[in-house]
């Protein structure tokens, strides 16, 4: 595989097809073995320069999905393409030279910097074991890395116990951004920042897709962070895609009762039809490894009809975007 075959050109950066991740939990004292279904038959496609995000409450799968596009985990069936090269049968170097254009930024960029490592040590990192680059040059780029992502020049020689919980989330993009990547997978990256630091984080990522036309696996379990920097969405329950479509369509008329309960639940935000009723998420989610019979959502939704505890609604496109869900006809709202 040349290496321009895992960078942008034609190709999305990411086509995801029944992406399913099973985990295996043994449990008391005879081991007998569960399985949990962390991922069920999730598919996607980001194209270059885009933001998908990935939505829903905590134990959904969005860290799971996350871990399978980042290949650290591969999925237990399903089919994931990134920048045209099929992962699944990709061989020892096509992994390695995959694992460069696709980098990950987590929510605590505490843990992820290595405290006794000098910024500018943690930025040339990559390059020294990826690339052939000499000292010199390594720290040039380094250096240009800290102007691109808002950082002064000084910062470069600083620990980083130094820096802000906002500046420490720079450096780590940075980092992530030294290889030149194609795609960012960013899970929760604002969501241990204050909520005026958090729009500053979003300004920049936002800028740097512009600048640079990266695309971002952006995972959020808040609607009005994912509203800043969203082009398409994906909204998650139990492991299953409820809805997805453009940031736009499932904002101004979500159909998913889900999807409508998490945007009235979400500050600030002001939708149409369905999405301005007050639906509130009552009940307990179910546990991942004993979900519901048919509609995953059914135990907590307010509008659980008989149909939907006997069969699984099966995701379908209807008024431009896919939704899972038997009664989604009923919240289409007239124009
Ligand atoms: N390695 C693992 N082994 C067994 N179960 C796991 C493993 N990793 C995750 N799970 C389970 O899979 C489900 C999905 O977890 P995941 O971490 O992907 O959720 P999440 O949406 O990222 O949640 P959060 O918002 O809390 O980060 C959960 O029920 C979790 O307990
Ligand atoms: S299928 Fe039924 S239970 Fe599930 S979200 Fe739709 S209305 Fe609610
Ligand atoms: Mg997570």
């Amino acid at each position: 595989m040349s290496s321009s075959s895992t960078k942008l050109g034609a190709h999305p950066v990411v086509v995801a097809r029944n992406l399913k991740q099973v985990y295996k939990i043994s449990r008391g004292f005879m081991r007998t073995a569960d399985h949990l279904q962390a991922v069920n038959d999730v598919s996607f496609t980001v194209d270059p320069g885009k933001t998908l995000a990935v939505v829903g409450e905590s134990g959904c799968g969005k860290s799971t999905l996350a871990r399978m596009v980042s290949l650290i985990e591969t999925p237990t069936s399903g089919d994931l393409t990134l920048g045209g090269v099929d992962v699944m049968k990709a061989n020892t170097n096509e992994r390695k030279a995959l694992r460069r254009t696709t980098q990950l930024v987590f929510q605590n960029p505490f843990g992820s910097l290595n405290p006794r490592k000098k910024i500018g040590d943690i930025l040339e990192s990559p390059l020294e074991i990826n690339t052939a680059l000499d000292k010199g040059a390594r720290a040039e780029q380094a250096r240009a890395m800290l102007a691109l992502v808002g950082l002064r020049p000084e910062h470069f020689d600083r620990y980083p116990h130094m820096f802000s919980g906002g500046q420490r989330q720079r450096i780590a993009i940075a980092r992530a951004l030294m290889l030149k990547p194609a795609l960012i997978v960013a899970d929760e990256p604002v969501s241990a920042l204050d909520v005026s630091i958090q729009a500053q984080v979003l300004n920049l990522l936002t800028d740097l897709q512009q600048e640079l036309g990266l695309a971002y696996l952006f995972i959020s379990h808040d609607l009005g962070v994912v509203r800043h920097i969203a082009h398409d969405v994906l909204v998650m329950y139990l492991g299953n895609a409820v809805e997805q479509g453009e940031k736009q369509t499932i904002f101004e008329q979500p159909l998913h009762p889900y999807t409508q309960a998490l945007l009235a639940s979400t500050p600030g935000i002001v939708g149409t039809g369905a999405s301005k009723k007050r639906i509130v998420l009552s009940g307990e989610l179910p546990s991942p490894l004993n979900p519901p019979a048919g509609c995953a959502f059914s135990t907590r939704c307010p509008h659980v009809a008989a149909q939907c505890q006997a069969e699984r609604p099966v995701l379908r496109t209807l008024a431009g975007r896919q939704v899972a869900c038997h009664l989604a006809e009923q919240f289409i709202q007239p124009v």
